[in-house]
């Protein structure tokens, strides 16, 4: 939430920024702003999109070669030009941007009140940059002694970014729980909440840890100290991103990229790791725990959002494959309900973003109880990735559409590894069955493939139930995780109600909705429960429902019942997710597409979640 970048160097400070927040947009968009040291600290901020705010600077001519920008998600304060970062100090000669919520603002800021402070904006940040200008004046500290101080009183989490206007060759940055990256070029540095604003400029990194102050002086070696005065010498790290994955390469939105990349991406999360011809798969991240992993009495495993749905999927495989009992927590219950962990428990984090704070805290606590933390990410690099004593990278590539899709997917093929790994070494699966299973895994790219052949069909679909104003996705087994995540597809990027239902639950509810106005997705492929769920689809048809149905390619009988069939290939039942959760992704992205939503962008979403 909130997307922050900073410049210092020999170049104009305003385009790198402006593109920076582009980059950064997927964290949030309701408004935009910059400071920029030029003569004096101008600054300039607005409602809306970081394209408002380009267009409202574009005649500034700002040539200012240091300057900080901030893309915001609304906390504190609706988004209005007033609440959009930076803020400014009292005396105008300090700006701040931040991305995070500081908790204690309100005693902090009574007692600035106290002090005869006034405040323009409803937000927290405008209460941290008054503390640390207080403090330096009362203090007669130094700014970065100031910044020290201040953030020694505040309770919560930060990452933020501060320019002043009487240290023209100085930024300084600091973060507890929102990450931040600085970028060494030559002779310049770059400060961002990720790499992909740096990423053109240079290679070199330095990912600032918990509780840490980056000092920036143009021209200077990079200085770290911590908020308990302790200097670091900074750990310069080579940054691989491929800058081709940050552009559109002319999809029409980033999220039907996405959607097309992944035959790659589900190749990109086993290569290197499965090797049929040997039978063997490899996950060098945890190879030092899987004894310890697959050996668990107990899994749980911690997530949110789409990444607690792959989490579900991983459930049913540890269960059906290795014979290892998880849980699936929401992180946000899970951090707050006195759960029993013991320190023989195994944890498994997933996250996209590595950066999602309930998923984090969640991580401290099993920390703090003793169990063994394993990572399953997407970002290199992230807070979560970082938590974890061991985990393995889902190598999707960075996803920008705010709805995830491709990691869904690398998820679960990470989830798919780990369990056929688990059962060969405790021996849960026979030597043929195993075969069988990863030559069918090696297969999923192209089956993927073959998948997307469909989206000219489901561009049809789209069309017919643009304006539906509810959905229902139901799925048994394997498929009910799919169903739940179809659901949430809809919800978040076209606004229209969807709700997913284990298919043999409708019966206890939600069949009371089913009338002829009333879609009902149902996937219905071979194997598992095929049979049940077309008792369910009879179930809905003497209601009249519009049964919209994903079927096995060649199938018959579902074909005879449904309105509207889908077809594709056929796999294992473990390994359906992988396909069936395609059409539900394109399905979603051409009804939103058609009612004009802004699809990588959702009203009200955020990417990256560093908020509780
Ligand atoms: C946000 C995003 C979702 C994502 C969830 C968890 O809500 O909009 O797409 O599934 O956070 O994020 P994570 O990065 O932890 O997977």
């Amino acid at each position: 939430m909130c997307g922050i970048v900073g410049y210092i160097g020999s170049k104009q400070a305003l385009p790198i920024l402006i593109k920076g927040l582009h980059r950064l947009e997927y964290r949030g968009y309701d408004s935009a702003g910059v400071a920029i040291l030029d003569g004096g600290l101008k600054l300039y901020k607005t409602k809306g999109k970081v394209s408002h705010l380009e267009n409202f600077v574009k005649d500034k001519n700002t040539k200012g070669t240091i300057g900080i920008a901030h893309t915001r998600w609304a906390t504190h304060g609706e988004p209005n030009n007033i609440n959009a970062h930076p803020h400014f100090s009292r005396s105008k000669n300090l700006a701040i941007i931040h991305n995070g919520i500081i908790e204690n603002y309100a005693s902090l800021k009574e007692e600035l009140i106290k002090r005869g402070y006034t405040f323009t904006s409803d937000t927290d940040t405008e209460v941290l940059i008054h503390l640390i200008e207080d403090i330096k004046i009362s203090e007669k500290v130094e700014l970065e002694e100031a910044v020290r101080i201040a953030l020694s009183q505040v309770v919560g989490a930060y990452a933020i970014v501060i320019i002043s206007e009487d240290e023209p060759d100085t930024l300084i940055g600091a973060r507890k729980g929102s990450p931040l990256v600085i970028g060494i070029g030559n002779g310049d540095f770059y400060i961002a909440s990720d790499a992909t604003p740096i990423a053109e400029y240079t290679k070199d990194v330095v990912y600032l840890n918990d509780k840490e102050i980056v000092i920036i002086k143009r021209d200077k070696e990079l200085k770290i100290r911590t908020i308990e005065n302790k200097d670091k010498t900074p750990y310069i790290q080579k940054l691989e991103l491929n800058l081709s994955a940050l552009e559109k390469e002319g999809f029409d939105h980033f999220m039907l990229k996405e959607i097309y990349e992944q035959p790659h991406s589900i190749l990109d999360s086993m290569r290197g790791r499965l090797n049929v011809k040997e039978g063997s798969i490899r996950l060098g991240g945890i190879s030092d725990y899987e004894q310890k992993m697959a050996n668990a009495k107990r899994i749980i495993i911690v997530a949110c959002g789409t990444s607690w749905h792959a989490g579900l999927v991983g459930e049913y495989l540890f269960e059906d494959l290795a014979r290892i009992p998880v849980e699936v927590e929401y992180a946000s219950e899970f951090r707050y309900r006195n759960p029993i962990i013991n320190e023989d428990d195994i944890v498994i984090a997933i996250s996209q973003s590595g950066e999602t704070a309930d998923t984090l805290a969640a991580i401290e606590l099993a920390k703090s109880k003793g169990a063994t933390i394993i990572g399953i990410c997407n970002v290199v690099g992230s807070s979560i990735a970082r938590a974890t004593h061991a985990g393995s990278f889902t190598h999707a590539g960075p996803e920008i559409g705010v709805a995830s899709t491709k990691a869904f997917t690398a998820q679960v093929t990470i989830l798919t590894l780990m369990a056929l790994r688990f059962a060969q070494m405790k021996g849960t699966i026979e030597k043929s069955r195993f075969y069988q299973l990863i030559n069918e895994l090696e297969a999923i790219p192209e089956k993927v493939k073959e998948t997307l052949s469909i989206e000219v069909q489901i561009k049809e679909l789209a069309r017919m139930f643009t304006y539906t104003r509810n959905f229902l996705y139901l799925g048994r087994g394997y498929n009910f995780p799919v169903a739940l995540e179809g659901a949430l597809k809809l919800k978040e990027i076209s606004y229209i109600h969807a709700e997913g239902y284990p298919a043999a639950e409708m019966k206890h509810g939600p069949i009371a909705l089913i009338d002829r106005e009333m879609p009902i997705v149902v996937i219905a492929t071979y194997r598992g429960a095929y049979e049940k769920v077309i008792s369910n689809i009879q179930e809905i048809k003497a209601r009249k429902g519009k049964i919209i149905a994903i079927v096995t390619k060649g199938d018959k009988t579902v074909k005879e019942l449904a309105d509207y069939v889908i077809e594709i290939p056929e796999t294992e039942e473990m390994l359906v997710p992988l396909l069936a959760t395609i059409p539900l992704q394109l399905l979603s992205y051409h009804i939103a597409v058609m009612r004009d939503c802004n699809v990588d962008q959702p009203r009200n979403l955020a990417k990256s979640v560093t908020v509780e």
